[in-house]
């Protein structure tokens, strides 16, 4: 099954509500909510607050890419917050297993996120207790830059030790996923889909946004069958 993790770091997010409902009648399933510090990603966005409020608007599960130094501090503020699913970065985490049992403790699944330069090794100790694992696609930080096609072969190792090693984490990838690279990486397994300019485009146009999403869904679908 795959799912449209629309990104809402692209939407309008003076009509957030409707960007959300619109993402949703396009085929999301899962809305995608970046928090950036301007310590660990080079741009400020939004914290605990705006994810409540995106709370009251869906009841699609909220999955939180945290690009944030020191997540420990933040994890029950997040949770009180209505994340669902809780993402660390690898590259900040000093207690990586520790950090992701507290946010199962705190009643979230826990993911972790490597970015381009970090190997898949770094995280194997950890797979047996993750929801899903994030393979960055670009550097993160901003939506709208160009897919690294490298990244890929993280997504099949990561695929390739799910299948070794009996687990079912889920396999999601993070920038620069639009209808031109989505089909490879459903190939190489990946199965969540973050979509943040692809799907909203900076339109403003909620037939555009809504049709983007299909045509999208459209694409990663038809890879899947082909696999078959
Ligand atoms: C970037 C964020 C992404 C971003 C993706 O650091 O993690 O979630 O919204 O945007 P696109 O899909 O435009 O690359
Ligand atoms: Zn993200």
């Amino acid at each position: 099954m795959i799912d449209l993790a629309y990104s809402i770091l692209s939407a309008d997010f003076a009509h957030l509500a409707d960007e959300i409902a619109t993402a949703e009648r396009g085929g999301g399933t899962v809305c995608h909510v970046d928090v950036m510090d301007g310590h660990f990603v080079p741009n400020i966005t939004f914290g605990p607050p705006v994810v409540a409020a995106v709370r009251r608007c869906t009841r699609v599960p909220l999955d939180v890419h945290l690009m944030i130094e020191d997540p420990d501090r933040y994890i029950a503020d997040f949770a009180k917050a209505g994340a669902d699913w809780l993402i660390v970065h690898q590259e900040v985490c000093r207690h990586l297993h520790r950090t992701l049992s507290s946010i199962r403790e705190h009643g979230m699944q826990p993911a972790v996120v490597i970015n381009p330069a970090t190997p898949v090794e770094t995280i194997i100790e950890v797979l047996p207790m993750v929801h899903h694992v994030l393979v960055m696609t670009v550097n993160p930080g901003f939506g709208g830059q160009s897919f690294i096609p490298r990244c890929v072969g993280k997504v099949e190792h990561l695929a390739a030790l799910r299948e070794e090693m009996g687990l079912n984490f889920r396999i999601e990838v993070d920038g620069g996923v639009s209808n031109d690279t989505v089909a490879q990486v459903v190939k190489a397994g990946a199965d969540l889909l973050v979509a943040g300019s692809a799907i909203y485009a900076g339109s403003g146009d909620p037939a555009k946004t809504e049709s983007n999403a299909v045509e999208f869904l459209r694409r990663a679908n038809a890879a899947t069958r082909s696999l078959a």
